[in-house]
């Protein structure tokens, strides 16, 4: 029955593609009754996909995966789960694609982020642990697994929405960078914001219009990095509208990362890619392997170079967002990275040049 259902969402969004036009879109648009149902009743029939009455929030048709299951061929959906093996890196976007983890309920855990209504709890992961890193540990929230319903704050929702706090599709993201305008906030950048962190922080940078279906050195999102204080936990109270800020909401240990003497104890995030060395060799911006900006002021497009001495590293360097067929949700195939093994000029070779 679930299953079935998929399937006729599914459908019902190859529907909705038809009436977006070819033409880049900068918010939703298309007839109101393709998204939403008012009654739930055309003809005396059920107007959700696959029949039934389950209630969605906002009279939508369907809940987020819904909609966001399917197979990216370009068109003006981003799916984010395949209903089949995605071809990694051709047809699945920026944040990866949650099939790995996600396949039947029961992927292989290591390989995304474990979210309600595709995965169970991730099983390596103590229960009562919560997201490594982490250093917001309340019970019962998205802090301690984003696969099961929250009932902590229960109108900030769960699951997807764990992460897509403030899901806004009709927010007007016209704005080249999106989320600087402080007049025009609500769409944030993929609608990644936070919650409790003072003034409704979110991220900030320059949305790719296809996700990155297609991507080059000049063709891809752009992402915030602030170098501040790496000897603290961090979140967007410290970094910034940054993306490492984001995912510091749930692992801020993770970027507490020089001891006393200087010494870094984890690899560092949201430090500045050194202008000396090895470093200097990673000029042309690689989609695989993303850098943040310190400052994107003024920026009308992004740019094709990687500047050591200005740019950083950060969570997104090496992590996917949702998933990827890696463990730990790796961009790349870190088994594969062999110091001295003459390994192709990917991944952590980089930024560290000369080790391969
Ligand atoms: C392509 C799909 C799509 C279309 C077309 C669409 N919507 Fe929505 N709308 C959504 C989704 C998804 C949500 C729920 C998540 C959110 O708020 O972003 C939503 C939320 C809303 C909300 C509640 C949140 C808000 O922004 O106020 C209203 C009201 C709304 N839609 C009205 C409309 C009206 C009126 C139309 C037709 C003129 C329309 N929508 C067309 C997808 C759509
Ligand atoms: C009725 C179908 C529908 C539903 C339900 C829906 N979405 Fe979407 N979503 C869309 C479409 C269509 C787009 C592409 C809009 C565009 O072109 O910017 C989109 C875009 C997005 C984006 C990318 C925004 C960007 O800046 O590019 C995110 C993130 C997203 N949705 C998350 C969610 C979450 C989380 C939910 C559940 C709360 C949800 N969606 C529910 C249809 C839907
Ligand atoms: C751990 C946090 C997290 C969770 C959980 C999450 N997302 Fe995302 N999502 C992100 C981030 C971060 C991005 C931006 C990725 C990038 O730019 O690399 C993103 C991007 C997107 C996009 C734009 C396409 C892309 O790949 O850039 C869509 C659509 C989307 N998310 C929908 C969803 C839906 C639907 C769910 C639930 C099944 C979900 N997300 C769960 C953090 C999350
Ligand atoms: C809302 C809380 C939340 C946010 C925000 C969040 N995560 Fe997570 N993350 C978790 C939880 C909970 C787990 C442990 C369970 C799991 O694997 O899903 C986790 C696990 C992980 C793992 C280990 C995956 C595995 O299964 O072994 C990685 C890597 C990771 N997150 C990276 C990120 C990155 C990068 C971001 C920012 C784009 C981010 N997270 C944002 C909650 C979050
Ligand atoms: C230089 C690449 C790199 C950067 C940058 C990076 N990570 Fe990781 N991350 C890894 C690798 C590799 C692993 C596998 C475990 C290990 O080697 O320690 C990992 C593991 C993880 C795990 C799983 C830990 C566990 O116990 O299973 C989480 C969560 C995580 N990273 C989150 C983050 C967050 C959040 C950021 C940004 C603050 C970040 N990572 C920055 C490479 C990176
Ligand atoms: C986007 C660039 C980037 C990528 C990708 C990257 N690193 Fe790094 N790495 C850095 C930076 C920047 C530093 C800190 C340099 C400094 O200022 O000391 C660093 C430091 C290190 C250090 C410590 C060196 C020291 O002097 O203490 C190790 C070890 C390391 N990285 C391993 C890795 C591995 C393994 C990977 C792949 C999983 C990886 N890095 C991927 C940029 C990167």
């Amino acid at each position: 029955m679930k299953r079935l259902k998929l399937i006729f969402l599914i459908v019902v969004c190859m529907g909705i593609a038809s009436f977006f036009p070819n033409s880049v879109l900068a918010l939703v648009d298309g007839p109101c009754s393709v998204c939403h149902t008012m009654h739930n009743s055309q003809g005396g029939e059920s107007m959700e996909p696959g029949g039934g009455y389950e209630p969605f929030p906002s009279l939508t048709r369907g809940t987020c995966i819904g909609c966001h299951t399917g197979t990216n061929d370009g068109g003006d959906i981003p799916y984010v789960m395949s209903s089949g093996e995605p071809n990694y890196g051709t047809d699945t976007l920026a944040g990866g694609n949650f099939w790995w983890v996600a396949t039947d309920g029961e992927g292989d855990d290591t390989k995304g982020h474990n979210v309600l209504g595709l995965s169970n709890q991730d099983t390596n992961i103590p229960a009562g642990t919560g997201a490594p890193g982490g250093w917001i540990t309340c019970s019962n929230t998205c802090h301690m697994t984003l696969a099961a319903k929250q009932t902590v704050i229960p109108e900030l929702g769960s699951g997807c929405e764990g992460c897509h706090l403030a899901p806004a599709h009709h927010s007007d993201d016209s704005d080249v960078v999106v989320g600087s305008n402080p007049a025009n906030r609500g769409g944030w950048f993929r609608y990644c914001s936070g919650h409790m962190s003072g003034s409704g922080h979110g991220v900030e940078g320059i949305e790719d219009t296809d996700w990155q279906y297609t991507n080059s050195m000049s063709d891809h999102n752009e992402y915030l990095g602030h170098e501040a204080n790496l000897a603290a936990n961090a979140g967007f109270y410290n970094l910034d509208n940054t993306m490492s800020a984001y995912c510091c909401g749930c692992h801020g240990g993770f970027h507490d990362e020089v001891n006393g003497g200087g010494a870094w104890i984890r690899h560092p995030s949201d430090a500045v890619i050194p202008n000396s060395g090895e470093y200097l060799n990673y000029t042309v911006y690689d989609p695989l392997t993303p850098v943040a900006r310190p400052s994107l002021d003024g920026w009308t497009a992004p740019i094709s170079d990687v500047r050591p001495g200005t740019d950083l590293v950060m969570c997104l360097s090496c992590h996917r967002a949702h998933g990827s067929p890696y463990p730990d949700m790796l961009r790349w195939d870190y088994n594969s990275q062999v110091a001295g093994g003459g390994g192709e000029d990917t991944g952590c070779f980089k930024c560290h040049s000369l080790k391969n």
